[in-house]
């Protein structure tokens, strides 16, 4: 539990305290991730790096991409490559056992329309995505930051939006769930102030869960513990 801000300096030198979504919780890797993460990385690992990155260079085709951040374990982001081979899927993701754990099930899964990244999203959003070049973003199951004082933490927030937004084609969807109400009705704000951006649901502000979407592991949990889930749908309108 260290590492929940990072220090910065601008280019005239004044030090700027970034917040961020996450805190940085190595823990051990076991021998299956450490060896899905030696085997499968050049292959399947996108390195972060300053540049921005070019989809039919790193898929080989112009198939539609889609984009999770935070895909924890990535059990439901490899089910859902092997379930749409006519799409490529990128998960990001900070937590290196589950960058392992999602190499691994993807080599179970014999799946080769999926690549992984190591590091924060924002930074790779801000730095390596380019314009107007996404199907979907997917944001499942976020950490909440319950408190009220940690809330700044939450990822999203309303320069976030704007900046999935950018990356998102022309109709392109940004899809969010939840499973704490007080965290999906921040989420609705943060979006209905972003500009350029619709809501899906026919009626109210939450859709159906939708099938594409696998239970992931957060929502079993929060199934067992009887918490509702918010599925939340914005395409990119402008
Ligand atoms: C509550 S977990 C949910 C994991 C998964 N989506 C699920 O539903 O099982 C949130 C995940 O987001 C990751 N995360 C948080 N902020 C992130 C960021 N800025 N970039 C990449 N991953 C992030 C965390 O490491 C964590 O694994």
């Amino acid at each position: 539990m260290t590492e929940v801000t990072k220090t910065e300096l601008t280019e005239d030198g004044k030090v700027i305290r970034k917040v961020r979504s996450f805190v940085r919780r190595e823990g051990r890797l076991t021998k299956g991730q450490e060896q899905a993460l030696n085997e499968s990385w050049p292959t399947m690992g996108i390195d972060f790096d300053a540049t921005e990155l070019d989809w039919q260079q790193v898929f080989g085709n112009d198939n539609p991409v889609v984009l999770e951040i935070g895909f924890g374990m990535g059990a439901s982001l490899v089910e859902m490559a092997k379930n749409a081979p006519e799409k490529n899927f990128v998960g990001i993701e900070v937590h290196t056992p589950g960058v392992g754990a999602c190499l691994m099930a993807a080599r179970e899964a014999g799946v080769t329309n999926l690549r992984v990244m190591c590091h924060d999203a924002v930074e790779v959003f801000e730095q390596m995505l380019p314009k107007e070049s996404l199907d979907t973003v997917q944001l499942f199951f976020p950490d909440p930051w319950h408190k009220k004082r940690h809330h700044k933490r939450r990822i999203v927030q309303l320069p976030f939006a704007e900046m999935v937004r950018d990356k998102l084609k022309m109709g392109g969807v940004f899809h969010m769930a939840t499973d704490w109400e007080n965290y999906a009705e921040h989420m609705i704000e943060v979006m209905e102030a972003a500009p350029h951006y619709q809501n899906t649901a026919k009626e109210g502000y939450y859709v159906p869960r939708p099938e594409e979407r696998p239970l992931t592991k957060f929502e079993q949990r929060g199934q067992r513990l009887g918490h509702g889930v918010w599925d939340i749908k914005y395409t990119r309108t402008a």
